[in-house]
């Protein structure tokens, strides 16, 4: 068992918000995006908790064309896994009108992302587009990039979202293939999404678009610790950025924080709300998070779910160095690879 020493869950590489700002046309949108990163930053700093949430994640549904190991959907045995056996979706006018209230209530970023593949999904590029054109400061996706050919690519590039992650985890294609799969192997399905993401950095800057920002993410596993160079070395120039996150393994336990669990706090509630796809609304964007149920856009408003008792008392759980009290926060704690 490892020592206690808390870790953010993803360190980022690459001056992504500076680039933001050096790209954004007028001072007006240069003001806001620092503004927003400001309070972000004292959001999860613990130093201020904002009267709505800066960030939404919005799971337009959850379905995935992969079965990634280490993932709830390739893990369809389990509790958590289960839930994405049958299909889920928030249809396109509930979205808008939870885009219209994310508006309305101040909200600064949205991504059309959770446990899914949002390219996967019909309704994306206009949900996109309809997002854009509301003037968040930030709006973007995580994908696996395996869907992204050049018809999707240029749909894509014209919906304006400023940001673009996309999952490898891997350098090698046998560590990529061997964790990150289609529900059928595939061979040769780095390569493909490998050049996916190549061609569209390459489409992007022939149109002369700046956005999106394009990052590259990579989670710390055993198996893959020992590509970590040699990935860092081929994307730092590619792409924008890159994201080393660390895992939450849904299977064992990696800790037993008893001994420090009282200087132990998550600060997820401190920015956000997570809508699942069948409406409810979760405080993290984390698999446990999913036993944690706040509200649901059926139901509640956004506005409702952020200033009632049931949320304020979670937040202030948090604050106070409390996380273990809630089961499922315990659980996450002594699950996710952070000390
Ligand atoms: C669940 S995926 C959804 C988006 C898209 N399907 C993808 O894979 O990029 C969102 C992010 O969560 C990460 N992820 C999945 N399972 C994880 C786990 N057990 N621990 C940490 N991150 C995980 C993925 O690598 C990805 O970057
Ligand atoms: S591609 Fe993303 S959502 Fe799909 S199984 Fe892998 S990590 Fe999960
Ligand atoms: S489950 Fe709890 S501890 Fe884990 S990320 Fe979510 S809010 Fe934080």
């Amino acid at each position: 068992m490892k020592e206690f020493k808390l870790n953010n869950r993803t360190n980022v590489k690459g001056l992504i918000h500076q680039k933001t700002i050096d790209y954004l046309e007028t001072e007006e949108e240069k003001k806001n995006y620092i503004e927003y990163r400001d309070k972000f930053d004292k959001a999860s700093n613990f130093k201020k908790i904002y009267d709505y949430p800066i960030h939404i994640d919005l799971e337009i549904d959850n379905i995935c064309n992969f079965a990634c190991s280490f993932c709830p959907i390739g893990q369809p045995d389990t509790k958590l896994g289960k839930w994405y056996q049958t299909k889920k979706e928030i249809p396109k006018e509930k979205i808008f009108e939870i885009i219209d209230e994310c508006k309305e209530i101040g909200v600064n970023s949205i991504q059309f992302s959770l446990v899914n593949e949002p390219l996967a999904n019909k309704n994306i590029f206009e949900v996109l587009k309809y997002t854009t054109s509301k003037k968040f400061e930030d709006v973007f996706i995580v994908s696996n990039g395996s869907l992204l050919d050049e018809k999707r690519a240029l749909k894509l590039l014209d919906t304006n979202i400023t940001k673009i992650q996309f999952s490898l985890d891997a350098f090698k294609a046998s560590t990529y293939e061997k964790n990150r799969f289609t529900k059928v192997k595939k061979p040769g399905l780095y390569e493909k999404v490998k050049n996916n993401i190549i061609n569209f950095i390459n489409l992007r800057n022939k149109l002369g678009k700046k956005f999106p920002l394009i990052r590259v993410s990579f989670i710390e596993l055993e198996e893959n610790i020992d590509e970590i160079n040699d990935f860092d070395k081929f994307w730092s120039s590619k792409v924008d950025a890159i994201h080393y996150q660390k895992l939450t393994d849904y299977k064992n336990k990696l800790v037993n924080f008893e001994e420090f669990k009282d200087k132990i706090r998550c600060n997820m509630s401190n920015f956000r709300l997570s809508i699942k796809a069948d409406g409810n609304v979760r405080p993290c964007c984390v698999g446990y998070g999913e036993e944690i149920l706040v509200g649901n856009i059926y139901k509640n408003s956004l506005k409702d779910i952020w200033h009632s008792k049931v949320f304020k008392d979670f937040q202030k759980m948090h604050l106070d160095y409390r996380s273990y009290e809630n089961p499922s926060c315990k659980k996450c704690l002594e699950h996710s690879n952070l000390y």
